[in-house]
């Protein structure tokens, strides 16, 4: 982890690495053994349906004679499990099927083109040699019945010793030792087969041994067990009955400057660097024509129990922040750290319990839930992914988490569509709280909710966060809703933090012209009194072509009120500290430059008619 003393955030601290998620390689490989595993099983249940059914003489006959593929299915079970632990063995192991794999198929080649090499079985000796090797080969591949049949009947030295082969294929070979064509394909089938299994395995293998034999030695490398063990697991939900008892007040978590430059208090979530670029396809062959630079370099922490909110227009890229955040999304570049692990590129199955620590909840209410499940698969289905397979087990977390969330238990039974707006918010909510998490990225989660259902789920959003201990991510569009629960707030412009501050320095002292367009926005309550409002100029700039130097240079109206100086279009400002608060950090050159009169006089002279498009 590089430090990113630029603006000004420390290092975060580590406490432990985890396992890089496997290369595609071995995820081939993992799957080509399942692969394998599942024909060896089909092949067998076929024979055994068809030799029974059909009282098939010499079925039975047959079932034994493909043993060796019982041990390659065996082989391709075991090999997949020790890849999750990095076992060396794995990687052997499934080296020697891909060679078996290989080699069988070069053999049943030979045998099906070379005339004369099925010599000795015809003269119907006990299948030696050449002829044996293609049995067990075709038997550990545990192809297609009728390959195996084919193979089955040199091996079983006669074709009457295997009526189900010869009267299946009708294979057989002559005298001379050449064998029919019947056979002849079976066997070039089947060497297909294997070729098609075995050259991607040992292909992706061979491609990826690097991440078998590479010593992990940065950090101590933590399994998933460890970290679940260190977290102390999966923790009740109790049902609070406290919620809505009035008292919505949050408590504050943001720790004192001093607590945080001294170290004492480490930050949940530390984000460095963060960038989540989009590809835009065109053209018939879908090349790359252009990128969307949704988030293009982000930098802040949240610390424990704080209410962290990220504001700005739409399209400014908050949702794809909070989902690279969380690696629902890989990033396109930059550093996730979560309680001291790193989360870019870790293995899926080590990220689970870091991942249930982790939640979202999600803008609208109507698409995020499935509406052909019931409200119980839809809380289980995570709970499920987290490895709770007692049914009991998951309707009784299911059934507290929907009663803490203030809906009745036996709502579980219920599909989406029986709800209001509300309640599907409040479901929305159940789902991530009935993992335990830790920390829940709330993306505008009131936001598609009528005005007088809005206060309801943020107070019971404010609640849990009290009776948890939560820390949430808040994403709003706008400025008014955050203000009265927020410890601290970013302002967003086009993928960057252009502001950054608690939510008393923000709202009295902004220092990024952005940010006072966005508070001149905001209705004041009183008739009496009158906001002065300033209009920005223009739309938000495509995030697919942003601006040079100052993204928001183009709408910029102190720029305009300093005479538009040249560094505005040429320079990107830092997100320098502002003096007099260590939280506020702003990204202008001119940040000293804004006052209230500076502001009144904009305001003035700004076209009455532009008054009209208003800054949401
Ligand atoms: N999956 C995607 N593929 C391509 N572009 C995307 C994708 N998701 C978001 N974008 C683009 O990224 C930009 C930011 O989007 P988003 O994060 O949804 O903004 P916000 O949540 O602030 O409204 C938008 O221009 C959007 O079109
Ligand atoms: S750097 Fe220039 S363009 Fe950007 S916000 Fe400041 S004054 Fe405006
Ligand atoms: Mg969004």
């Amino acid at each position: 982890m590089s430090a990113t003393v630029d603006h000004g955030l420390a290092a975060p601290k580590i406490k432990g690495a985890l396992r890089q998620r496997p290369p595609r390689g071995i995820l081939r490989a993992r799957a080509i053994l399942y692969g394998i595993l599942a024909l060896v099983l089909v092949t067998v249940g076929l024979l055994l349906v068809v030799s029974v059914l059909f009282r098939v003489k010499g079925g039975v006959d047959l079932l034994v004679e493909i043993w060796p593929a019982y041990i390659v299915a065996a082989l391709a079970y075991i090999a997949p499990r020790g890849y999750r632990d990095r076992k060396l063995w794995a990687f052997g192991l499934s080296l020697v099927i891909g060679f078996v794999l290989v080699v069988g198929a070069v053999v049943m080649s030979y045998l099906a083109l070379v005339p004369g090499a099925m010599g000795g079985t015809a003269a119907g000796s006990a299948a030696p040699g050449a002829s044996g090797a293609a049995a067990s080969g075709a038997a550990a591949s545990g192809a297609a019945a009728t390959g195996a049949v084919a193979t089955a009947a040199p091996a079983g030295s006669a074709a009457a010793a295997s009526p189900l082969a010869s009267g299946a294929t009708g294979a057989a070979t002559t005298a001379s030792g050449t064998i029919d064509g019947n056979l002849a394909f079976g066997l070039i089938t089947l060497a297909l087969l294997f070729l098609a299994f075995g050259v991607p395995l040992l292909w992706g293998l061979i491609r990826e041994r690097s991440f078998f034999l590479a010593a992990e030695t940065r950090h101590p490398i933590k399994t998933a067990q460890e970290i679940e063990a260190e977290t102390g697991g999966f923790a009740e939900i109790t049902p609070v009955s406290a919620s809505g008892s009035g008292d919505t007040a949050p408590a504050l978590g943001l720790p004192s400057p001093v607590a945080i430059a001294t170290g004492a208090v480490d930050p949940l979530v530390s984000v460095r660097g963060l960038k989540k670029h989009f590809p835009i396809l065109g053209g018939i062959l879908r090349r790359r024509v252009g990128t969307i630079y949704a988030v293009d370099g982000v930098d802040f922490d949240v610390y424990p129990g704080e209410v962290f909110s990220v504001v700005g227009e739409s399209g400014c890229g908050k949702t794809t922040l909070g989902r690279t955040l969380l690696q629902l999304t890989p990033p396109t570049d930059g550093h996730v750290v979560f309680d001291g692990y790193e989360l870019a590129d870790v293995d899926p199955d080590d990220m689970r319990p870091l991942r249930r620590r982790m939640q979202i909840i999600f803008q609208d209410p109507f698409g995020s839930l499935n509406p052909r499940m019931p409200v119980s698969d839809i809380i289980g289905e995570g709970l499920l992914a987290q490895g709770v397979t007692n049914r009991k087990e998951r309707d009784k977390r299911t059934g507290d988490a929907l009663e803490v969330v203030g809906l009745r238990r036996d709502y579980s039974r219920r599909y989406p569509h029986e709800f209001s707006g509300g309640q599907r918010q409040r479901i929305g909510v159940a789902r991530a709280l009935a993992l335990s998490p830790d920390f829940i990225v709330c993306d505008e989660p009131v936001s598609a909710l009528d005005v007088s259902i809005q206060s309801q789920v943020l107070n019971l959003l404010l609640d849990l966060k009290r009776d948890f201990n939560l820390t949430y991510l808040f994403i709003s569009h706008n400025l008014s809703v955050v203000e009265y629960f927020s410890d601290r707030i970013a302002v967003m412009y086009l993928g960057k933090i252009v502001e950054i501050g608690t939510v008393d320095e923000l709202y009295r002292n902004p220092r990024h012209p952005y940010t006072v367009a966005l508070l001149s926005a905001i209705p004041i309550a009183d008739p009496r009194r009158r906001r002065s409002r300033l209009v920005l100029k223009g739309d938000v700039p495509s995030p697919a072509a942003p601006p040079s130097g100052c993204r928001f240079h183009t709408r910029c109206w102190l720029r305009e009120r300093l005479g538009n100086p040249e560094i505005c279009a040429t320079e990107d400002p830092a997100l320098r500290p502002m003096t007099g608060d260590a939280h506020h950090r702003a990204a202008c050159h001119f940040a000293e430059q804004i006052s209230e009169s500076a502001v009144a006089e904009t305001v003035e002279t700004q076209d009455v008619v532009e008054t009209a498009a208003a800054v949401e």
